[in-house]
């Protein structure tokens, strides 16, 4: 039998066109990205976890010269979020970038691995989480819900 998934996103041309809440995430990961340690890729990488109570933790990647000892920036920001906010949902996780080399023109979704770590927590407050990805081209690309992110997640025991 032949199946079909949708998924459902929002897609902006400019960050002035999202609601003021997006938008002053995304500032907010867009801040966190210039203090982001990336001095072998280059790709600045910011996170911005808005809590439900109205908390934003930032973060941001890390890189080391042994490459897999990194982390990205999404990790980084719900790590720290529910490290110091344990009780804590998330109502919505904004992500922004910018390259030294290169003007980034695709919004940048998240690896496979922070996919799956997004996904846990979702799962775990059973409430969808508002995801805004934003280049800084301007193309912004929001979406509520995990699902429409990682359709197929790892589920322990599932
Ligand atoms: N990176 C992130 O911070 N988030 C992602 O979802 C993908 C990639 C970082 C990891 C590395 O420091 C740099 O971007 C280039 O891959």
């Amino acid at each position: 039998m032949k199946k079909k998934i949708n998924i459902c996103y929002e897609a902006y041309s400019a960050l002035s066109e999202l609601p003021d809440a997006d938008r002053l995430l995304v500032e907010r990961a867009q801040q966190s990205a210039k203090d982001a340690y990336a001095p072998y890729s280059k790709f600045h990488v910011g996170a911005a976890v808005l809590l439900d109570d109205d908390t934003v933790v930032t973060g941001n990647n890390q890189e080391n010269a042994a490459y897999p000892s990194g982390l990205c920036a999404e990790r980084v920001a719900v790590f720290y979020a529910l490290a110091s906010h344990p009780k804590a949902e998330i109502a919505a996780i904004a992500i922004a970038a910018f390259s030294d080399d290169s003007q980034l023109k695709t919004p940048p979704f998240p690896c496979g691995a922070c996919r799956q770590v997004l996904a846990e927590y979702e799962y775990r407050q059973k409430k969808p989480i508002r995801f805004i990805f934003h280049a800084q081209s301007g193309k912004t690309v929001v979406m509520e819900g995990v699902d429409n992110l990682l359709p197929f997640p790892f589920v322990s025991g599932g």
